[in-house]
C-alpha cells in the first residue's frame, strides 16, 4: 500500500531520477547499486498508478526515461538484475470480460529511440550481429492506436485479438469484423499461405475523433482524451453493434507468423506489399526502403515535419531490419525485437498548474468552463489554455484551481486534462465553483433535466447573439468574407445588428461606422453579405445554429424539406421519421420553429430575399460522375462556392484526395500532402484556369467596380 507520504516521497524521488538521469545511466557499480533499487521502487508505484488504479502521474516520456535508465544498468551490470524487476515482465492490461487467447509468437513491444544518436547506437548493434557493413532498414510509420493480432486460416478471419499481456490477449473476433478495413477473406492461399498471423493497430483519424468527440459533448458524455484511447475503448466495448458506429479503421504492419513456414516473405518490404495487395490497409505507400542508418533518420525526420499534416495520430517511425534472415541472429529480449527500433517524436503531454478558470458562453447559451494554465511546450506549441467541458467532467476528475494536471495536445485536437496529479497537492488548492448568473447578460443560468451543462436561455444574450452571427457568416454556413469575431462583435455593440436578418439591410455606408473600415473595406463586406443570399436552404439551415443541427443535418433536412416553411410545417413524427434523426434533435427542431422571435429573423431573411429553398440537384450536367478536390488558395472564389459550382453541374466535390478523385484543382500555396497523394494515385492535377474553363466561369473579380 502507498500512504500519501509514501507516494509525495515517490514523486520528488522520481523528479531527482530524472534530473539527473544522465549521470545515473553512465554510472559505476557501486553507484549502481545505489541506484537500482531507487529506480525499481519508483517504476513499480508507476506501474501500479498506471495499470492498477488507471491514473498514471508522470507522463509516458517520463517514464520511459526512468524505464530506460533501469534497463540500461542492468544491461551494463547484468549481475544486479533481480528476478523482481520491472524489467521482468510485460504488463498485462486482461480484464477477464472477454475469453483469452493465446497469440501465434508473442506480441512484443518496440525500443524506443528518441535522439539521432540512438539510432546510430541501434543501427550499431544490428552490423556487429549480423557482420553487414551497410544494413538496409524499412521505415514507416508508428502509429498511435491500439495493438491488434489477426488470424487468417484458409483464407478466412477467424480470430482477431488484443495485444493482452503479449502472451495472451482478448478474443475481440466479433468487434474486430464490423471494422471494414479488416478484409473477412484474403486471397493468402494464391502465395500458398495456409495460415497467417498478422499484427496491427486500430485506429481513429482525426478528423473522426473530433466529430465523435463533438457528439459526445452534445450527448453530455465525456470527451476521450485521444484517438488512441477512443480506440482502444471501442474494441472493448461488449457490443459489437455499438462498435460498429464507432468508424474504426485498422492497419496493419507486421507479418508474425505464417504456415508453411517456408512461405513467409523473405523481407518486411515484402510482406507489407503482400498485405496491402491481399486488401488490408498498410503503410505499403508510407513506408521506405533505406540503405544505411543515415538515410532511415533523414526519412524519420521527414516525416516528423509532417506530423500534423497525417489523417492518423502517429507517435513516431519504426525502422526494421528488411531482411528477414537476419531476424534469428538479432533475436528478441523479453520485451522487444532487436530487428527494430522506434523513433519518438516530441511527447505531447507535460505536466502545469491550473492558475484559474473562467466561463464562457457558447453560441447555444451553453456555459464551459475554461482553465487557465501556467504556460506550458507540448509538441512545439505553448499551451496556457484548456477546456473543462462542463461540471461533470470536472467532478469526475475532481480537478482544482492550484491543482498540478497532465495535460496532452493530441494533433490538431484541442488540449486536454488527461490527469490530476492529486499526490503533487499541498492542501491550497480551491474547489471550482460554477457562476449562478451568465457572465454575459447577468441572467440566472438553468441546467436542464439530464444535461451536463449550464445554459444560458437569454435569446438576446450580447455573448451568443455575436456568435451567432459568426457562426452565420462561417464558411459552412453563408461563407461572408469578412464577418469575423470582431466585425461581429462591433456590429452588434454599435447596434446596427440584432440578429442574422438585419445583416441584409445594412448599407454600405453604415458599415463605414465600424472601427478600421473604410470605403473599400465596407464595399467588400456589403458585396460577401449580398453574395451569400442565393446559398440555399442547408446552408441557412446550418447557419440558423439550431440546436443539435450540424451540417450533415442540415443538408439531410433541406433535401428532404426542400423549403424552411415545409420545415416548419412538418409534425414531429416526419422529422423523426427521416434518416439520421432522432428525438432530441426533432424536438430541438421543432422547438426553434415555434419561438416567435425565430420566426421573426426568418421572415426578415426572405424579405431581405435571402433564398430559404434548396434546388433540385441537377442531374446529367457536364461534370457528372466527376470527383473534385481542391487544394490551395483559388482566385476565382472560396472552394466553397467552387464546390458548389461543380454540383450544380452534377459532379461532387470532396476535401481528400483518393482514388475516387477525378482532378485535384490546384490553387496558391498549395498543401504538400493532397499534392503527393494525387501523385502517387495517379490523380491529375489541373491549374485553376483549367477549372474555370472547363465549368465554363467567368473569372470575375471580388470587387465589381
Ligand atoms: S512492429 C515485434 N510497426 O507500437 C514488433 N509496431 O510501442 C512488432 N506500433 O506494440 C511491432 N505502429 O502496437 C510495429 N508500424 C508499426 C507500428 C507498431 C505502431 C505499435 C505496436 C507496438 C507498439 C510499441
Amino acid at each position: 500500500m502507498y500512504t500519501p507520504e509514501k507516494e509525495r516521497r515517490l514523486i520528488e524521488l522520481s523528479k531527482e531520477l530524472l534530473s539527473k538521469v544522465e549521470q545515473i545511466r553512465s554510472s559505476g557499480l557501486d553507484e549502481a547499486k545505489r541506484y537500482l533499487p531507487l529506480l525499481r521502487e519508483v517504476i513499480n508505484y508507476h506501474d501500479y498508478k498506471y495499470y492498477v488504479q488507471s491514473s498514471p502521474v508522470i507522463s509516458d516520456y517520463e517514464y520511459d526515461t526512468l524505464f530506460r535508465a533501469l534497463r540500461d544498468l542492468e544491461r551494463k551490470y547484468p549481475q544486479l538484475i533481480t528476478p523482481d524487476s520491472p524489467t521482468q515482465r510485460v504488463a498485462s492490461e486482461i480484464s477477464g470480460e472477454f475469453p483469452t487467447v493465446k497469440h501465434y509468437t508473442p506480441m512484443l513491444s518496440l525500443d524506443n529511440a528518441y535522439t539521432e544518436e540512438e539510432l546510430r547506437d541501434f543501427d550499431r548493434r544490428v552490423r556487429e550481429a549480423t557482420g553487414l557493413d551497410e544494413v538496409e532498414y524499412s521505415v514507416e510509420p508508428k502509429y498511435d492506436g491500439a495493438g491488434i493480432a489477426l488470424l487468417y486460416e484458409n483464407d478466412l478471419f477467424v480470430r482477431g485479438a488484443t495485444r493482452g499481456d503479449g502472451e495472451t490477449g482478448e478474443d475481440i473476433t466479433s468487434n474486430l469484423k464490423t471494422i471494414r478495413s479488416i478484409p473477412l477473406k484474403a486471397p493468402f492461399s494464391e502465395t500458398g499461405i495456409e495460415l497467417i498471423e498478422i499484427r496491427g493497430e486500430v485506429l481513429i483519424n482525426k478528423e473522426e475523433f473530433k466529430k465523435m468527440n463533438r457528439e459526445r459533448l452534445e450527448e453530455g458524455l465525456t470527451p476521450f482524451a485521444n484517438p488512441r484511447n477512443a480506440a482502444a475503448g471501442s474494441i472493448r466495448l461488449q457490443n459489437p453493434q455499438e462498435v460498429a458506429k464507432r468508424r474504426l479503421e485498422a492497419v496493419v504492419y507486421q507479418v508474425s507468423y505464417v504456415l508453411p513456414q517456408d512461405r513467409h516473405p523473405s523481407t518486411h518490404y515484402d510482406s507489407i506489399k503482400l498485405l496491402h495487395e491481399a486488401g488490408f490497409k498498410t503503410p505499403f505507400k508510407d513506408m521506405k526502403l533505406c540503405r544505411g542508418i543515415e538515410e532511415a533518420i533523414a526519412y524519420c525526420k521527414l516525416w516528423e515535419e509532417k506530423r500534423e499534416d497525417y489523417p492518423y495520430e502517429i507517435d513516431g517511425m519504426v525502422i526494421k531490419v528488411n531482411r528477414k534472415e537476419f531476424y534469428d541472429a538479432l533475436g528478441f529480449t523479453s520485451h522487444h525485437p532487436r530487428w527494430a527500433i522506434a523513433f519518438k517524436f516530441k511527447p505531447k503531454q507535460a505536466t502545469t498548474k491550473l492558475v484559474k478558470v473562467v466561463f464562457q458562453v457558447g453560441r447555444v447559451g451553453t456555459i464551459t468552463p475554461v482553465g487557465k494554465l501556467e504556460p506550458v511546450q507540448i509538441g512545439g506549441v505553448v499551451v496556457s489554455s484548456v477546456s473543462l467541458f462542463n461540471e461533470d467532467f470536472i467532478r469526475e476528475k475532481d480537478i482544482r484551481i492550484g491543482d498540478t494536471v497532465l495535460v496532452e495536445r493530441a494533433g490538431d485536437v484541442i488540449p486536454y486534462v488527461v490527469e490530476v496529479i492529486k499526490e503533487a497537492r499541498d492542501g491550497s488548492e480551491v474547489p471550482i465553483k460554477f457562476p449562478e448568473r451568465c457572465p454575459s447578460c447577468g441572467s440566472k443560468l438553468v441546467k436542464l433535466p439530464g444535461e451536463s451543462a449550464y445554459r444560458c436561455i437569454n435569446i438576446a444574450c450580447p455573448a451568443q447573439v455575436v456568435l451567432r452571427l459568426k457562426h452565420w457568416g462561417s464558411r459552412e454556413a453563408m461563407d461572408i468574407r469578412g464577418l469575423g469575431d470582431s466585425t461581429a462583435k462591433a456590429l452588434y455593440s454599435k447596434g446596427l445588428v440584432k440578429d442574422v436578418g438585419d445583416l441584409y439591410y445594412l448599407k454600405p455606408t453604415d458599415l463605414l461606422a465600424l472601427p478600421n473600415f473604410a470605403h473599400k473595406s465596407a464595399q467588400n463586406l456589403y458585396n460577401a453579405i449580398q453574395d451569400s443570399k442565393g446559398r440555399g436552404l442547408h446552408r441557412v439551415l446550418y447557419g440558423l445554429g439550431i440546436r443539435y443541427v450540424g451540417l450533415t443535418t442540415a443538408k439531410k433536412l433541406a433535401s428532404v424539406f426542400r423549403d424552411i416553411w415545409e420545415l416548419k410545417r412538418a409534425p414531429l413524427e416526419r422529422l423523426i421519421g427521416v434518416e439520421g434523426i432522432g428525438e432530441i434533435v426533432a424536438h430541438s427542431i421543432k422547438e426553434f420553429f415555434e419561438r416567435e422571435e425565430n420566426l421573426a429573423v426568418i421572415k426578415k431573411l426572405q424579405e431581405a430575399g435571402v433564398k430559404l429553398k434548396e434546388e433540385e440537384p441537377s442531374k446529367g450536367g457536364i461534370l457528372e460522375g466527376k470527383v473534385f478536390v481542391f487544394t490551395g488558395t483559388l482566385e476565382c472564389c472560396s472552394r466553397e462556392r467552387a464546390g458548389q459550382i461543380v454540383e450544380s453541374l452534377g459532379g461532387t466535390f470532396s476535401n481528400s484526395v483518393s482514388s475516387k478523385t477525378t482532378y485535384l484543382v490546384v490553387g496558391k500555396d498549395p498543401g504538400r500532402t493532397k499534392l503527393q497523394k494525387a501523385q502517387r494515385l495517379g490523380v491529375k492535377t489541373i491549374s485553376e484556369e483549367e477549372f474555370i474553363k472547363m465549368v465554363g466561369l467567368q473569372k470575375q473579380s471580388l470587387f465589381p467596380e
